[in-house]
């Protein structure tokens, strides 16, 4: 059980940051990609590195992802975002446990950034990273890690029937 936890764990954040490139749909939206390449992206990379020992913060694509695994629809998508990064907290950080050990809680970016442009870096997000084919392809991912560690460890079969 331990086991499957450490695994569930480490899915979070900085393992989908080893995990895949992100999505290039970047047509739309400039502006809220120049916003968040200006206010955000020196902490949330948008191209993962080779070497993810150098991350300071989960990259784009994890933090996209979390946020729509826990609200898909764009309205809920934004406002947490909008929320998130002016007062970020533990009790609301999406991101597994270790992520927040690894890396801290988000610094406050109000001041830094208006709401009418975190709305507009919402919408980047959301267009541009973990959608389509790359989230089904990560969920993928997890559940054939999850079901080579359950071959290993027998006594935790049967869990990952409950979704
Ligand atoms: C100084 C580095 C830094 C900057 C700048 C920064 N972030 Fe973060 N952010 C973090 C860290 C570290 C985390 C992971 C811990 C957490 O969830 O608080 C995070 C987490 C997040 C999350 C996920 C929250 C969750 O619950 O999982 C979102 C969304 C986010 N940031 C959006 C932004 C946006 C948008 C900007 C630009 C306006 C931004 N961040 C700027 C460091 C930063």
């Amino acid at each position: 059980m331990r086991r499957i936890i450490q695994t569930l764990a480490i899915l979070g954040c900085a393992a989908v940051a080893a995990s895949g490139a992100p999505g290039m749909d970047t047509a739309k939206a400039m502006d809220g990609k120049a916003l968040f390449e200006e206010k955000c992206a020196g902490c949330h990379v948008t191209k993962i590195p080779q070497n993810t020992a150098t991350l300071v913060a989960p990259p784009a694509v994890g933090i996209t992802m979390h946020v729509k695994m826990a609200h898909p629809k764009k309205e809920d998508f934004t406002a947490f975002v909008v929320d998130y990064v002016q007062a970020p907290s533990a009790e609301k950080a999406l991101c597994e446990k270790e992520t927040v050990k690894r890396f801290g809680i988000m610094p406050s970016q109000k001041g830094n950034v208006t709401p009418a442009q975190l709305r507009a870096i919402a919408d980047y997000l959301y267009a541009t990273f973990a959608k389509g084919g790359h989230l089904k392809m990560m969920h993928e991912q997890m559940k054939r890690r999850f079901e080579s560690d359950q071959a290993k460890y027998p006594e935790n079969e049967g869990i990952s029937e409950k979704k």
